[in-house]
């Protein structure tokens, strides 16, 4: 069941990338709902946050921008799905051509530009989707025209609370100008706390976890302050990485010089390494979700002995489908077994101790 939409892959592939997107978010809207997965291997749960999560392999930010379709792609065995990032008006994004395939990379560059149909729309759909189970999170941006950045964030907190089971504050993407400048520690600590008081008043009896996503292009200072700042206001997680401005030599395609964020495989390595790094500057006291260039078992396990407690993937769909996600979840479970760890949570940093 999980590999219906692989046969469609070969046919999806030769649409230009963004419109080959919408098709297959239009496909799925129609397998929106809930269906019974067979169990996952019981070394692959782990509980985070006061949250039973059946698999580690969760759908990253920016496959369903709008809501639109998170009980399909639960559906397809994921562990958890983030949407978003949503905004809290609508906004068109950047002109298009803006998602490009690097398919001799097996890479993505995009430059969307939080393309989304804002908090409202969001909100109704996940309003909709109450209660149906499945471990959905929702990742809040600013609009580009926007003074106030924090009260964006805020906006985004005070609507979705109520209804994600964990918030990713992105503060990472590439493609707002300025945004990743709220990466500081400064600003990092006024922006978090003023999101945790709004997370409180929001949603006051199951407050979900609040996460940071951050970029793979940070200098050493920035790292530490970032590190410090999660660990002085108790931010809930880190989420690493977003997509790169680097452009790493051994790129082939000649799309490599468009302008935009970086995903999939030439992303594997320095994202990886940065769980290391935050691991072991948060003294492995803060989960992390480890995210870019996933495309195998290998990698996902990579990512958690490096440090994270979840690992996430989106270009790898692109190029795999849906198939992929309960061939990494079987491997993964036997190199865990392998190795004589019998859960996720033991294997967590075990290549990178705090
Ligand atoms: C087309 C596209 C759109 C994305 N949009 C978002 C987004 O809206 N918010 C976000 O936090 N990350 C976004 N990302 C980044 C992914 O969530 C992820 O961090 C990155 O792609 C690395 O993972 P991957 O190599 O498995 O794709 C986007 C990535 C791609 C390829």
């Amino acid at each position: 069941m999980s590999g219906l939409l692989d046969p469609l892959l070969p046919i999806v592939r030769l649409l230009p990338p963004e419109t080959a997107h919408r098709a297959t978010i239009s496909a799925l809207t129609f397998r929106n709902t809930p269906r019974a997965l067979a169990p996952d291997p019981a070394s692959l749960r782990i509980r985070l946050w006061n949250r039973d999560f059946p698999n580690p392999i969760g759908l990253a930010a920016g496959f369903d921008k709008n809501a639109e379709v998170p009980d399909a792609m639960l559906g397809y065995a994921f562990g958890f799905v983030e949407t978003g990032t949503v905004t809290p008006r609508p906004q068109p994004g950047n002109p298009k051509p803006r998602l490009f395939r690097l398919s001799e990379d097996r890479a993505l560059i995009n430059r969307l530009g939080f393309n989304n149909e804002g908090l409202d729309a969001v909100r109704a759909r996940l309003a909709r989707r109450r209660g149906r189970g499945g471990i959905v999170g929702a990742n809040i941006g600013k609009n580009k025209d926007s003074k106030d950045a924090t009260a964006d964030y805020v906006a985004g907190v005070a609507a979705l609370a109520p209804l994600a089971d964990y918030l990713v504050v992105n503060v990472s993407s590439p493609n707002t100008p300025g945004l990743r400048d709220l990466q500081r520690k400064a600003i990092l600590l006024a922006l978090i706390s003023a999101l945790q008081g709004a997370r409180a008043k929001a949603a006051p009896s199951d407050p979900p976890p609040l996460l940071l996503k951050i970029a793979p292009d940070l200098a050493q200072d920035e790292r530490q302050e970032i590190a410090e700042a999660a660990l002085e206001t108790g931010i809930d997680g880190l989420v690493i990485s977003n997509t790169t401005v680097a452009r790493p030599p051994t790129l082939k395609s000649p799309l490599a010089r468009e302008a935009g964020g970086l995903s999939g495989p030439p992303l594997f390595a320095p994202s990886t390494a940065l769980v290391a790094d935050m691991h072991r500057r948060t003294g492995g006291r803060v989960p992390i979700v480890g995210v870019g260039g996933v495309s195998s078992a290998a990698d996902a396990y990579a990512k958690i002995r490096a440090g994270a407690s979840l690992v996430q993937l989106y270009t790898a769909l692109v190029y795999e489908g849906p198939g992929l996600i309960e061939r990494i979840k079987r491997e993964l479970a036997g190199m865990l077994a392998r190795d004589g760890h019998a859960s996720i949570a033991a294997a967590v940093g075990a290549s990178s101790p705090a």
